[in-house]
């Protein structure tokens, strides 16, 4: 099945057709800047300018950066407060006239890791974190999900949250080399393996072109691999997300 996977992030808006049997993108990825102040209004209007760039009308899976509890957004971390409490698959259908499902973008990422990527197969647990604006994080155990983990959010023995510490945002913010940011996410890492003890980590965003840079900084027990899609991850996961839905017979996009 065909189906226009979309994923928002804090600084991108990315999107492309997606093969669902095989993970594989059938048309060209766009991406437009995300508006700021990313307003539902703001991000309506450039997601429904990538479906028209598309000419597409079917269903599509949108990859969104807060918790998505039933469809409806929880949080807010980088993108505009009036978001939460939100119906944000209903609000992104009647922006686009598509039926839209939508999850949380990392959880996304997650899935099209677990299906065709660097997480396929594995047996135990599988942390996946995605560096970007934020700090992205899904968790599976034997392939099954946990949503909406939001351990960017992680407080470190440093005080301060992991995500204003040590996400891709901070690294060019601070213009930090590649072994002092390297230093700043394994401790962060570190952190998450003792509470978790995931058998693999598996590190998505535009960083993982980037992972044998900092490499060498990493000292979890868990071997680290980069995301199979790399940044394109979110984009094959919203369109499984969809198509998961779909299936299972959710002719309302929300749930
Ligand atoms: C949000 C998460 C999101 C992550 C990556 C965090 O700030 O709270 O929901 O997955 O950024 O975009």
């Amino acid at each position: 099945m065909q189906i226009l996977g979309i994923d928002i992030g804090g600084t991108g808006i990315k999107g492309a057709i997606v093969e669902t049997a095989t993970g594989v993108l059938v048309s060209d990825r766009i991406r437009i800047k995300t508006p700021l102040p990313a307003t539902p209004e703001a991000i309506g209007i450039t997601v429904k300018e990538l479906v028209e760039r598309h000419r597409w009308s079917g269903p599509i899976g949108i990859g969104f950066p807060a918790a998505i509890q039933h469809g409806i957004a929880r949080t807010a971390a980088n993108i505009d407060n009036s978001f939460i409490g939100l119906a944000v698959a209903d609000f992104f259908s009647v922006q686009t006239g598509c039926a839209a499902y939508v999850a949380n973008d990392a959880d996304v990422a997650g899935m099209a890791e677990i299906r065709f990527g660097a997480g396929k197969g594995v047996a135990g647990v599988v942390l996946i974190v995605t560096i970007g604006t934020g700090l992205g994080t899904a968790l599976f155990s034997s392939g099954q999900l946990l949503p909406n983990t939001e351990l960017g959010h992680l407080l470190l023995d440093n005080g301060l949250e992991a995500e204003q510490y040590a996400s891709e945002a901070v690294r060019i913010g601070e213009e930090l080399q590649w072994k002092a940011w390297g230093k700043r996410f394994n401790r962060y890492l570190t952190a998450m393996e003792k509470l978790l003890w995931p058998d693999l980590i598996v590190l998505g965003g535009g960083v993982s072109k980037k992972l044998h840079k900092f490499a060498p900084l990493i000292t979890t027990q868990a071997p680290i691999l980069p995301a199979l899609f790399l940044n394109q991850a979110g984009i094959v996961g919203a369109a499984l997300f969809a198509e998961e839905k779909l299936q299972q017979g959710c002719n309302s996009p929300e749930r």
